[in-house]
C-alpha cells in the first residue's frame, strides 16, 4: 500500500467475522506492488445491514469489494447486475462497483479450478469431492465445466444428492469412501479446521487410492488430512492456493492488472 492521499482508492472484504482474514495482506502487497494507489479494508456486518452496507460502497464510491460468509448468497439481491456464473453458483464473493452500479462474480471456483490445473488437466478426471456445502458449489461447477467425472460424499447425503442432482453428477455417503479410487480427492467440509486441528475426514486407506489430495481448509495450512496424504505418498496442494487465486482473479476484475501470486501467497501465509 502506497501513502493514503486523497485519491486513494478503497477495496474491502464484508462479512462476519472479518478480523482473522488474510485478504489485507495479500491485496495491499499486490498494490504496493504495482504502485496502484488504493488500499483494502475489512468491515464487519451485522445480518441487518447487508443492504445498508452496499449501498455505503456506492456512496462511499468504494471501488469493489470481497463478499464472504455468511453473505455470499445474500447480497445477490441487492445487487444491479449478476454475472451468469455465479447466478448459476448462487454465490457471490465479489463485487465490482461500476460508476455507482454493483456487479457481483464467483472467483471461488477458478480458484479451485488454476489450483488444480497447475498440477494435471482436469478433463476426463475422476474426482471425489467429501462436503457438499457452499463451497462445494462451486467446485462441482467448475470441475464439471473442466470435464471431471465428479462424485460428491456427504454426510448428510440428501444434501449431496440435491447438489449431484442440479449439476448432474453421482453422489453418496462418506462411508463409500471405502470403495473408491481415483485422480483427485477434496475436502471441502470444516473438519481439521482451526481449533479441531487433529481430525481428518477421511483415513489414510482411503486416501491412498488417489494421486492428488486437496484441502480447502487453510487454517492451518497442514491439515491432518494432507499430513495423511503425504504419508500416504499423495500430492498434496492446501487450501491457501484456492484462497490466493480467488483473490487475484477479484483483483484482475477490479484494476484490470494481474498480480503477483507467489507475493500474495506469501503475505497470506505469513499472516496464518
Ligand atoms: N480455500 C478457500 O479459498 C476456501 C474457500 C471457501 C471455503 N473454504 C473452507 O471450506 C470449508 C467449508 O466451507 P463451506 O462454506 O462449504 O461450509 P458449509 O457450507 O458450512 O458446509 C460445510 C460442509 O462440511 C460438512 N461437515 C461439517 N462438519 C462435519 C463433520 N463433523 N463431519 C462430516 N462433515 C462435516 C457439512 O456436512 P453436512 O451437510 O452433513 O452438515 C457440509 O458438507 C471451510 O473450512 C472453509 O473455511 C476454503
Amino acid at each position: 500500500m502506497k501513502e493514503l492521499s486523497g485519491k486513494t482508492k478503497v477495496y474491502g472484504l464484508i462479512g462476519k467475522p472479518v478480523e482473522q482474514s488474510m485478504s489485507p495482506a495479500m491485496h495491499n502487497a499486490a498494490f504496493k506492488d504495482l504502485g496502484i494507489d488504493a488500499c483494502y479494508v475489512c468491515f464487519e456486518i451485522e445480518n441487518n445491514n447487508v443492504k445498508k452496507a452496499l449501498d455505503g460502497i456506492v456512496a462511499l464510491d468504494i471501488k469493489g469489494v470481497n463478499v464472504t460468509s455468511p453473505y455470499k448468497q445474500k447480497v445477490i439481491k441487492y445487487l444491479d447486475k449478476i454475472d451468469p456464473v455465479a447466478k448459476k453458483i448462487g454465490a457471490v464473493n465479489t463485487i465490482v462497483n461500476v460508476k455507482g452500479k454493483l456487479i457481483g462474480y464467483n472467483t471461488d471456483w477458478l480458484g479451485l479450478v488454476y489450483s488444480l490445473e497447475k498440477h494435471m488437466s482436469l478433463s476426463k478426471k475422476k474426482i471425489v469431492i467429501l462436503g457438499a456445502g457452499g463451497s462445494a458449489r462451486g467446485i462441482v461447477y467448475g470441475l464439471k465445466k473442466k470435464g471431471a467425472e465428479i462424485i460428491i460424499l456427504n454426510r448428510s447425503v440428501s444434501k449431496a444428492r440435491k447438489l449431484a442432482k442440479e449439476f448432474n453428477v453421482e453422489y453418496g455417503g462418506l462411508e463409500e469412501l471405502n470403495n473408491l479410487s481415483g485422480d483427485i480427492l477434496i475436502n471441502s467440509t470444516r473438519v481439521g479446521m482451526y481449533p479441531c486441528l487433529n481430525v481428518s475426514i477421511a483415513t489414510k486407506k482411503q486416501i491412498q487410492n488417489f494421486s492428488i489430495v486437496f484441502d480447502l481448509v487453510y487454517n492451518p495450512i497442514e491439515t491432518k488430512f494432507l499430513k495423511l496424504a503425504k504419508e500416504a505418498g499423495c500430492k498434496t496442494i492446501d487450501g491457501l492456493n484456492m484462497l490466493v487465486y480467488q483473490g487475484l482473479v477479484a483483483f484482475e476484475l477490479w484494476t484490470g492488472k494481474k498480480p503477483n501470486f507467489n507475493l500474495m501467497y506469501k503475505k497470506a501465509k505469513d499472516k496464518l
